[in-house]
């Protein structure tokens, strides 16, 4: 195994990645930022110097399940205090699980400015072969910062990002409009989908071609084909998906890669269709066979039900890993909208999440015996689970949009997810729900005013997040930590670096709501 040693500064530099320029917050210069690659077994360090002036930040490795090493996982208030403007920090991780993965700030409320980018581990015999790879990120982008945004998210007149007060920008391809990508005649390509979006989720086709979902989240499932031409494939933010193209013989002609936002979670429950002009959902990028030959046109899509997309809660894990059980500790979280004070919030369970003052893995390791006592957390809807429990999660969403929700430290199966409007588990499934090797992933997307049951086996002790990907929300209090083994934890003896420790020395930093 090697050595990735990167030193990354953190600085803000102006794109225009649709033309409209704005200050993004960028690594070593650039943005897009870079992406970063390891093998698999490789240890990966990356020193980060903030150097943004005005803002604190910190990098989470989204999927990397930072097995006994909790404290590099990078989110702030959580595993670790916030890096203030002028204050470095080391990151330093095994890559032990290859796959498609994306790292982004977890310092609240920052990504949507730019602080994101591909994290691949190669795995040196993957389960399937392929000539070449392409990584495809599919975003939003708004030309307010997001300090602003989610400011004028949470005040009373608020709900800007749900479209009372749409904000200007629109969909990203790679994080740009009109791209190309050269493809050469009969070549199975591995297409890494990244959805590094922090409002709506993405649904995207590659036109005539068939694609073959191989990979999600950084589980290999059995090879699933979805036809070019019919359901567009869904992607949640924070889900990834790998998929094989094999690029026809005919060079004669080119091909659209169509990406449509997600118009369901963002314009559809405020019944604006279509949605305003500043702000274009629809992006498309181009298979390129032939340089002289026309492009397409681009399609446009407005009105997407559940039946335009494919379903991905019938991928099977290629390991067929068989459904956990029996259940050691079942959670059921009540999940809603709430006006607090004028203020637009999320609750579980009746508790917005505040930050606590201390991060929350620090509490686990220095509370001793009262480190399985929620009680030591604060406000940060603590969930404490025994080491080696087997435990599920039931998610009601009686919100009317719809929330991916993505777990810190694990994959976990997916065992049902029904369509919209179900209400809340009444402790049946669908019939031919869960299957015998349900799919296993670390983001699932939650239907509106409906459940969904996820499992894990506590076999990671640390202190992980629950929450809903999008920023807006998570900045707004719809948040759980799983203290995870808190009673090994605190036996445990963590050198936690120096530069860590330092960073509490500045805390608390400003946080958004
Ligand atoms: Cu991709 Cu808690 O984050």
């Amino acid at each position: 195994a090697d050595v990735v040693n990167l030193h990354w500064n953190i600085t803000w530099v102006t794109a225009a990645p649709d033309g409209f320029a704005r200050p993004v917050i960028g690594i070593n210069g650039q943005w897009p930022c870079p992406e970063l690659r390891a093998k698999l077994g490789d240890q990966v360090i990356v020193t980060i110097d903030n150097q943004l002036g005005n803002q604190s930040t910190g990098l989470h490795w989204h999927g990397i399940h930072q097995t006994g090493t909790s404290y590099m996982d990078g989110a702030s208030g959580v595993s670790q205090c916030p890096v203030a403007p002028g204050q470095q920090f080391t990151y330093n991780w095994t890559a032990d699980a290859a796959g498609t993965y994306w790292y982004h700030s977890h310092d609240m409320g920052q990504y949507p400015d730019g602080l994101w980018g591909p994290l691949i581990i190669e795995d040196p015999n993957p389960p399937f072969e392929y000539d070449e790879e392409i990584i495809l990120t599919l975003s939003d982008w708004y030309h307010e910062q997001s300090a602003d945004l989610i400011s004028a998210y949470q005040s009373p007149s608020g709900e800007a990002l749900d479209g009372v007060a749409p904000p200007s920008g629109g969909a990203l391809m790679n994080s740009g409009k009109n791209i190309t990508i050269h493809v050469k005649p009969n070549k199975t390509y591995f297409i890494r989908v990244i959805c590094p979006a922090s409002y709506p989720g993405h649904a995207w086709l590659f036109q005539d071609h068939n694609q073959t979902t191989v990979e999600v989240d950084g589980t290999y499932v059995q090879p699933k084909e979805a036809n070019g031409n019919g359901l567009l494939t869904r992607i949640a933010p924070g889900q990834r998906q790998g998929v094989l193209i094999k690029t026809f013989n005919d060079t004669s002609k080119n091909y659209a890669i169509w990406d449509t936002m997600d118009v369901n979670m963002l314009f559809i429950n405020k019944g604006i269709i279509p949605p305003p002009m500043n702000y274009n959902t629809n992006v498309t990028g181009w298979l390129v066979y032939n340089e002289s030959a026309p492009l397409p046109d681009p399609p446009v899509f407005y009105s997407l039900g559940n039946a335009n997309f494919f379903d991905d809660l019938d991928y099977v894990p290629l390991d067929e890993e068989p459904l956990l059980e029996p259940v050691d500790h079942q959670i059921v979280l009540d999940t809603n909208s709430v006006n607090i004070s004028g203020i637009s919030r999320f609750e579980i369970n009746n508790y917005t999440y505040l930050p606590a003052k201390v991060p929350s893995f620090y509490s686990a390791i220095t509370t001793g015996n009262y480190s399985s006592d929620p009680e030591v957390y604060g406000h940060v809807n603590p969930i404490v689970v025994k080491k080696g429990e087997i435990i599920e999660i039931v998610i009601n969403n009686l919100n009317t949009n719809l929330h991916p929700w993505h777990m810190h430290g694990h994959q976990f199966q997916v065992l049902d997810r029904p369509d919209p409007m179900f209400g809340k588990f009444n402790g049946t499934f669908r019939t031919g729900y869960p299957h015998a090797a349900p799919v296993r992933r670390d983001t699932f997307m939650l239907q509106d005013q409906s459940w969904g049951v996820i499992r894990f086996k506590a076999d990671n002790p640390g202190v992980w997040l629950l929450h809903c990907h999008i920023e807006a929300h998570t900045s707004s209090g719809f948040v759980a930590t799983i203290i995870e083994a808190p009673e090994e934890l605190a036996q445990t003896n963590f050198r936690i670096p120096q530069d860590h420790i330092d960073a509490c020395k500045t805390y608390p930093m400003k946080y958004f709501g």
